[in-house]
């Protein structure tokens, strides 16, 4: 250890400190960090042309506190944000999300719109991951697709085809600095270039049928969304998803964690320095050809072999109706399209693309 003395005077002010940002050397008040955080979200939303004035912007919320502070701050900085919540039928965690963002709108007399996977297209999450005995990263009934995975399709989807429905010009979501940067090394690890490609703060609406989707908060660590939140007395649902625990990307968050403890800041230079330096070099590693899904009409990539394209999302959903024809769950609602379902492929090729990829 170095017996490096913890900095006890805001930078900006020389206020009392409550926060230590050591990553930038320094440290500020309660009123300065508010001013900090505004200011790296407007420099986001500058840097990457995320908003323009006058758009309607549909923010993703989960009720955590990145997903808050992100709509907390798009409202201070006055842009016109609505709330998205989608349900995925985790149990209590869903309900208690759901009522967390539902309060929030209230406190701010904003706009949440809510929908639900069960009600809405016939499986939850939980279904998607299969029985409890199999391990919660594994393979779920969803045909090879990991709980994590038919979750992030799912939301994907739905994100997309709301803002598309109610005319908005872009969906913000709450990523911060952290969960960029464990992607980012997930990716680098497995040299997934293509996802590399597309992990970028802002993506733009490619063709008719996409929109355009922002992270505002990629400039703030998730040590500052949660400071943000209980400086601002937001009330957040502390509580993780309970089918995330262990997954990769927490490991990666961990193992930058260390190194971040070690040196201050190496997470900021491996995501800033890929995103200025090294994201370029990219350009060509996702050139798939984009068409329209036969079922839904939601965007998809062209299929390689000649097949009718179907979108991730429908071929989910019409594996979920036939596993839950076979073994209705109890209180569910009926599987809405079984019949589509008798021509899904038994099992959802590897990559799939923009909206449902
Ligand atoms: P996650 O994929 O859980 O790390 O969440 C990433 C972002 O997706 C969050 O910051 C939110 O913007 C959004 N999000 C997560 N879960 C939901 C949900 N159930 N409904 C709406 N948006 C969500
Ligand atoms: Fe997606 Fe838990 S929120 S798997
Ligand atoms: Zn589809």
């Amino acid at each position: 250890m170095t017996g490096r003395r913890p900095r006890t005077r805001c930078g900006r002010c020389r206020e009392k400190a409550v926060i230590e940002l050591r990553r930038h050397s320094v440290a500020f008040c309660k009123d300065c960090f508010l001013v900090y955080c505004r200011s790296q979200v407007t420099k986001a939303i500058e840097k990457y042309d995320m908003l323009a004035p006058g758009d309607r912007v549909l923010v993703a919320v989960s009720g955590g506190k990145d997903s808050l502070a992100l709509w907390d701050l798009l409202i201070q900085l006055d842009w016109r944000a609505d709330g998205l919540y989608l349900g995925l039928g985790i149990g209590g965690y869903s309900d208690r999300s759901g009522e967390g963002c539902a309060e929030f709108a209230a406190s701010r007399g904003v706009t949440l719109v809510r929908h639900d996977l069960a009600t809405e297209h016939g499986f939850t999450i939980p279904q998607a991951a299969g029985p409890p005995t199999s391990s919660r990263r594994g393979k779920g009934a969803a045909g090879g697709r990991s709980s994590c995975s038919v979750c992030g399709l799912s939301k994907r989807y739905v994100f997309n085809s709301t803002a598309l429905a109610g005319g908005y010009d872009v969906v913000a979501t709450g990523h911060n600095l952290d969960d960029e940067a464990a992607v980012l090394f997930g990716n680098t690890m497995r040299w997934d270039t293509v996802s590399m490609k597309r992990q970028f703060p802002v993506l733009q609406a490619t063709r008719p049928g996409l929109i355009k989707k922002v992270k505002p908060l990629y400039r703030l660590a998730e040590r500052e969304t949660a400071a943000y939140c209980v400086l601002t007395g937001i009330d957040y649902i502390v509580e993780e998803c309970p089918l995330v625990a262990g997954n990769t990307q927490m490991r990666h968050k961990e193992t930058l964690n260390a190194m971040e403890e070690e040196v201050p800041g190496s997470k900021h230079e491996f995501l800033f320095g890929y995103l200025e330096r090294a994201s370029h070099l990219l350009e060509e590693a996702d050139d798939h050809e984009l068409t329209a899904c036969a079922r839904c009409g939601m965007v998809t990539q062209v299929p390689a072999d000649g097949e009718q394209p179907v979108c991730a999302f429908c071929r989910t959903r019409a594996r979920m109706a036939i596993q839950l024809e076979q073994a209705p769950p109890r209180g569910q609602a009926p599987p809405l399209e079984a019949a589509q379902a008798a021509g899904a492929p038994a099992t959802a090729p590897a990559a799939a693309a923009e909206v449902t990829g």
